[in-house]
């Protein structure tokens, strides 16, 4: 394929804002698609139609009704499946595959017991309707049916792809030609257990034949090693991230696997959105600003004091926290120093975040020790972050591991300095001393370190403002990462079509 050739590229994944999100790969479903789209290429994305997603806001067409999805189960050989559509201004036209029982039925992304047979029914359906679309265009080459050249699976939930297109439909006339690009934005997470806690029956080579999917052996698939291991490429969000996966610390039990195929694994890191993120217009932020008039960022910052209730006064710093409350975002180390900082220092602490509930009573009781200090706000929640970002004066990320991290970049955008663990995504956007302060070990007294680090430089404004400037003036755009895919799904196209010549050669 020449290069400028304009690929079709179909994304498939479990969350895609604004329709749904529950993280940031809602996030980044919704920003690099686009940004693909901006280069030229024809692109599509396909998410389950779960409950919660509002069709008076979002009104959608069906385009295919009645798909039969085959489950491989011969008490029920089909599931029936409609296919919809949406398409948000700016954005790539989005598909719905539905299934009341499944999706319609069930409000959220994840956490039902079934889960491996709704993303069973997602991979499944998905292969289905694209069969139908390639017999739709081979009976009529003008029909609006859509076939990708490549297919981008994202996380364990759409794993299973890979594997399909190389075992049960490898001569498929109509899917054989199908190129699978597996992203991963979370190692940790391979299946619907935890692979690390299975007994040696149970466990998952990744090559047996994929049983049909009610089945409880299907439940026991490890869907992200089987995707790595089918894959034509994999590739995961931050460069740096793609090399730890490679050692036992951070490769959750599939690093000899990728340490063997990676010659074909990679790393691009996430991006921002430069017009959605642009405090200079930002529509969310009460005064806007740029690296230019930094003195409206005072004004943030109060308006930001009293949304939280805590003393109004610009001199003191204020540490933030925006995101989910887990333990891969360091909470422990968190719990370990707070109340220390919080004494030691003049310092406010504001807080957003939903999470797990051990670290959201943590949060309240540190707000009950020091409510003149300590600011909450524990439920999810679109406008606040960039009060926050636009406000506070440090984002404090110490993470445990951190295949990207969107959070850093959104701050950084708004002149919110991060205080980072030196770990994946965050080692390759965060630079020590020059756009936020880092450790390296996971680990409180690192973690304290950094922090006093942070407080002390932040007494020297001046300092502080070309800390503060420097932050703004980063460029983590999505076409620059976009343009990075660009070249990874050109480099797949081209070893394909060597593989079939090599392949007719020997014929
Ligand atoms: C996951 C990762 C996070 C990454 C995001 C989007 O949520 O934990 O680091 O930024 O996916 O790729």
């Amino acid at each position: 394929m020449a290069k400028q050739e304009p690929l079709k590229i179909l994304f498939v994944a479990t969350e895609l804002t604004p329709y749904s999100t529950v993280g940031g790969l809602g996030r980044v479903m919704f920003f690099l698609p686009r940004a693909l789209m901006k280069l030229g290429h024809e692109v599509r994305i396909m998410i389950p139609r779960y409950g919660k997603i509002d069709l008076a806001k979002y009104p959608m067409e069906t385009i295919h009704e009645g798909l039969e999805v085959p489950t491989d189960n011969d008490a029920t050989p089909y599931l029936i499946c409609n296919v919809k559509t949406h398409r948000l201004p700016g954005s790539p036209r989005a598909y719905f595959l539905e299934n009341m029982e499944y999706y319609e039925k069930r409000a959220n992304e994840y956490g039902y017991s079934d889960d491996p047979v709704r993303w069973g029914l997602l991979q499944k359906g998905l292969l289905a309707w694209l069969k139908e679309n390639r017999q739709s265009l081979k009976r009529n080459p003008k029909s609006p049916a859509f076939v990708p050249d490549i297919i981008n699976c994202n996380d364990w939930q759409t794993g299973l792809i890979p594997n399909f297109l190389k075992t049960i439909f490898k001569d498929d006339p109509d899917l054989k030609d199908l190129v699978t690009v597996f992203t991963i934005h979370n190692l940790n997470f391979q299946a619907h257990y935890d692979p690390r806690f299975v007994n040696e029956l149970d466990r998952d080579d990744g090559r047996s034949d994929i049983p049909d999917i009610f089945s409880e052996r299907f439940a026991k698939l490890n869907s992200m090693r089987r995707a790595i291991i089918y894959s034509d490429i994999v590739n995961t969000v931050s460069d740096k991230y793609s090399k730890e996966i490679l050692t036992p610390e951070y490769g959750c039990g599939v690093d000899e696997l990728l340490q063997e195929v990676r010659t074909k694994l990679f790393g691009i890191v996430n991006g921002i959105d430069y017009d959605d993120f642009n405090p200079k217009t930002d529509k969310l932020v009460h005064f806007n600003y740029d690296f230019r008039s930094l003195d409206k960022r005072i004004l943030n910052k109060k308006e930001l004091q009293s949304e939280f209730n805590l003393p109004v006064d610009e001199k003191i710093p204020i540490i933030a926290m925006s995101y989910r409350l887990e333990a891969q975002k360091g909470l422990d180390l968190i719990r370990e120093v707070m109340e220390y900082i919080l004494q030691e220092y003049s310092v406010q602490l504001v807080v957003n975040g939903d999470g797990d509930p051990q670290y959201k009573t943590y949060m309240r009781k540190l707000y009950e020790d020091f409510p003149d200090q300590v600011g909450l706000n524990l439920n999810a929640n679109f406008s606040l972050p960039r009060h926050i970002f636009s406000g506070a004066d440090m984002i404090l990320l110490p993470s445990k591991f951190e295949p990207c991290g969107m959070v850093q970049m959104e701050a950084m955008r708004y002149g919110c300095v991060p205080i980072a663990r030196a770990v994946g995504g965050l080692a390759d956007t965060v630079i020590d001393g020059q756009s936020g302060f880092t450790f390296k070990k996971f680990n409180s007294l690192a973690l304290f370190g950094a922090i006093v680090r942070a407080l002390e430089e932040y007494k020297d404004s001046k300092n502080w403002r070309i800390l503060v400037s420097n932050c703004m003036k980063q460029d983590f755009s999505w076409t620059n990462s976009a343009k990075k895919y660009e070249e990874l799904y050109y480099r797949v196209l081209d070893l394909k079509r060597q593989q079939q010549q090599a392949k007719t050669h020997l014929i």
